[in-house]
């Protein structure tokens, strides 16, 4: 049986922290509240644009997995935030790591993009098509923050995760998932001012728009009822399950998945306090934490879940191989930068003035 084990992991976070505090000094907002409603305390604000961040995580996947960047056929970039619509952003990072044998593509899930691809890459490693991919998810939302608009410019972060999927006679891998889409109610939740539309008299400047309870509420419905039917799909009960990586919008909407599941909270990992949201980027940035923290062993059952714009949504049950530890290690790291994130956010602030 053909199947296609994670063999490599990596993520790659810019330097500049933009705390709760900050916001306080952009927007109408306060520390108490933003915690207490999101579980975030910080997040960061990219100096370099979502191919940079997935070229460096990217290259610390290749490491663990013992590879080189030659090795690879196909590469899948999950983002809604590439740095340009043409050449998409999945070329410019395989010619930044020299992937000279690989085929590139993005894919733009939204914040289920990263679990699309990753279910793309393991069809095409099945089927035959493709020996080794590499599978990122990255984004540099602070492109669109509006403080102006203080429900949405406290939620996002910036950075980037990645994965290397090997086909493998090894047991276990994606044992199931599940895709879904709802376009009717894109509108609900939409980044503005990043596409054609109104362009001719750019009439519509860079934002996030979001009906955050109406999300909030698809976002726990979805995320549970898909991970529910992934887990039956995979003949796995409940208590098999060691970890839940869940995509990290809010940790009420996690805390209320995991009570839909009636999964233990020990078995859920968190880490939105130091991210916040960073769409496709938040499960290989919390994958690649979990395998650094011990918190997978091997042969251990994972079940992923995400909600985001489109509306699409995903889960999957990923059962883990034998190693647990990376092959080597890369020192790639992004060009230094001494820039605070209130100075990288002085274009947005330029264009859509603060909110306060
Ligand atoms: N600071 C202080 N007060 C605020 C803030 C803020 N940053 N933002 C909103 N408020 C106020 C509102 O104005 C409102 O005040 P009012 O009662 O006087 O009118 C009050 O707080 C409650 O507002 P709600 O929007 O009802 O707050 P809620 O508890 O729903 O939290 C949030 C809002 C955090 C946006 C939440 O709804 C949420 O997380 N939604 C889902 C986000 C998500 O999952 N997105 C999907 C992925 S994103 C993607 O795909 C790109």
């Amino acid at each position: 049986m053909r199947n296609a084990m994670i063999t490599g992991w990596g993520k790659c976070v810019p330097p500049a922290v933009l705390s709760n505090a900050d916001l306080e000094t952009l927007t109408d907002t306060n520390d108490e509240w933003i915690t207490t409603r999101t579980g975030i305390k910080e997040r960061r604000i990219s100096h370099v644009e979502v191919s940079d961040l997935s070229a460096v995580a990217a290259q610390h996947a290749l490491a663990a997995a013992g590879l080189t960047a030659t090795d690879l056929d196909l590469i899948l970039l999950a983002t809604c935030t590439a740095d340009r619509a043409v050449p998409s952003a999945a070329t410019m990072v395989q010619a930044k790591i020299g992937a000279t044998n690989a085929a590139a593509m993005d894919v733009n899930a939204a914040c289920s993009g990263f679990l699309f691809a990753l279910s793309v890459a393991d069809q095409m490693i099945r089927a035959g098509g493709a020996q080794r991919v590499l599978v990122i998810g990255a984004e540099k939302l602070s492109f669109f923050l509006d403080f102006t608009n203080r429900s949405t410019c406290v939620l996002f972060g910036d950075g980037a995760g990645a994965v290397v999927l090997e086909a493998s006679d090894e047991s276990g891998g994606l044992l199931a998932f599940e895709l879904g889409s709802d376009g009717t109610a894109g509108d609900l939740l939409c980044i503005t001012g990043s596409g054609t539309e109104g362009n001719p008299m750019r009439t519509l400047p860079p934002g996030i728009l979001m009906e955050g309870p109406d999300v909030f509420r698809r976002a726990v419905t979805a995320m549970g009822d898909a991970s529910t039917r992934v887990l039956a799909k995979a003949g796995l009960a409940l208590d098999e399950v060691d970890l839940l990586i869940p995509h990290q919008a809010n940790v009420r909407i996690i805390d209320a998945t995991a009570r839909r599941l009636s999964l233990d909270p020990a078995r859920v990992f968190v880490n939105i306090a130091s991210y916040g949201n960073t769409s496709a980027a938040t499960i290989p940035i919390a994958l690649t934490e979990a395998v650094e923290e011990g918190r997978i062993r091997p042969g251990a059952n994972i079940v992923f879940a995400a909600f985001g714009g489109g509306f699409t949504w995903a889960a999957a049950v990923f059962r883990w191989g034998s190693r647990t530890t990376p092959i080597t290690t890369s020192a790639a790291q992004l060009p230094p930068s001494t820039a605070t994130a209130l100075e990288l956010l002085a274009p947005n602030i330029a264009l859509h003035g603060k909110g306060i």
